[in-house]
């Protein structure tokens, strides 16, 4: 690691996202300051550029990360160095970064503050909110509230939603639909198969403008 001037860089970084302290201080798990330093100068290095240093990527195909559950973070982090999830992007960022580096970038953007993008479209929204919490019962679709939560918060385990950017939804989504995709989950699949895309559309920009 590059201490002494990346430790005075890091300074300023944690400033910059002051609310951070807050949303960490809300976290059950308290964590020594190091692992958060360490993640993030990875943070700084490598992701900032397109999730942003906050966790709050910018544009719609790079997904938010604040305040998404560590272990998930974790785990797929993991998929991606493996190449059981495929993203070119992704597996060059975190080729030749350790187990370490690894949990501790996952913790530092858990610790972010979420984000989220509104939407005016009341009906859609309330489309998007029905699907979420019952399903659809003629499709055999069950409520995806099941498993991410009545908040959408997720577990630690399973993603959290809330506040996702909707194309980011949309899109893996679609990629959970084809096995040999760039992503694959039993589960997720028989849900993107059993989802309308007009339903997608509303359960997403549900999701993306909760907070
Ligand atoms: C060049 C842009 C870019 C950089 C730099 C980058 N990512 Fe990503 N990241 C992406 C894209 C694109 C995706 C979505 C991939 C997909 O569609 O499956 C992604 C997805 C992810 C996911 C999955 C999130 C989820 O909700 O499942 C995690 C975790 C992640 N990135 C963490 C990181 C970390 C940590 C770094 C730095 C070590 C990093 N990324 C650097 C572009 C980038
Ligand atoms: C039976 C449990 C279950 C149900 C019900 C379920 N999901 Fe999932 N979902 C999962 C699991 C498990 C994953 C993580 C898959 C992985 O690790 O790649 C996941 C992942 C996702 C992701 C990827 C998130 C990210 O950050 O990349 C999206 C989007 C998603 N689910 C949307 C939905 C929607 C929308 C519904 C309702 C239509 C739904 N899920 C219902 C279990 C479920």
């Amino acid at each position: 690691m590059r201490t002494m001037t990346a430790r005075g860089w890091v300074v300023a970084g944690l400033m910059a996202c002051a609310s951070a302290a807050v949303w960490a201080q809300a976290g059950a798990r308290a964590v020594s300051v190091d692992p958060l330093v360490i993640g993030e100068v990875v943070a700084r290095d490598r992701c900032a550029v397109c999730h942003g240093p906050c966790g709050q990527s910018v544009a719609p195909n790079y997904p938010r990360l604040a305040g998404q559950n560590a272990q998930y973070l974790f785990n797929q982090l993991q998929a991606f160095a493996r190449g059981e999830r495929l993203d070119t992007a992704m597996q060059e960022k975190v080729k030749g970064l350790s187990a370490t580096e690894l949990e501790a970038v996952a913790e530092y953007y858990a610790r972010q503050k979420p984000g989220n993008t509104p939407s005016g479209d009341e009906l859609l929204l309330a489309v998007g909110r029905y699907i979420y919490e019952r399903g659809n019962r003629h499709s055999g679709l069950p409520p995806c509230a099941t498993c991410h939560g009545a908040q959408a918060q997720g577990s630690a385990e399973l993603p959290r939603l809330a506040g996702q950017h909707p194309a980011y939804i949309q899109r893996q989504v679609m990629a959970f639909r084809d096995r040999n995709g760039p992503r694959d989950s039993p589960v997720m699949r028989v849900m993107a198969h059993r989802l309308s895309d007009l339903e997608l559309e509303a359960v997403a920009a549900y999701l993306g403008n909760l907070k």
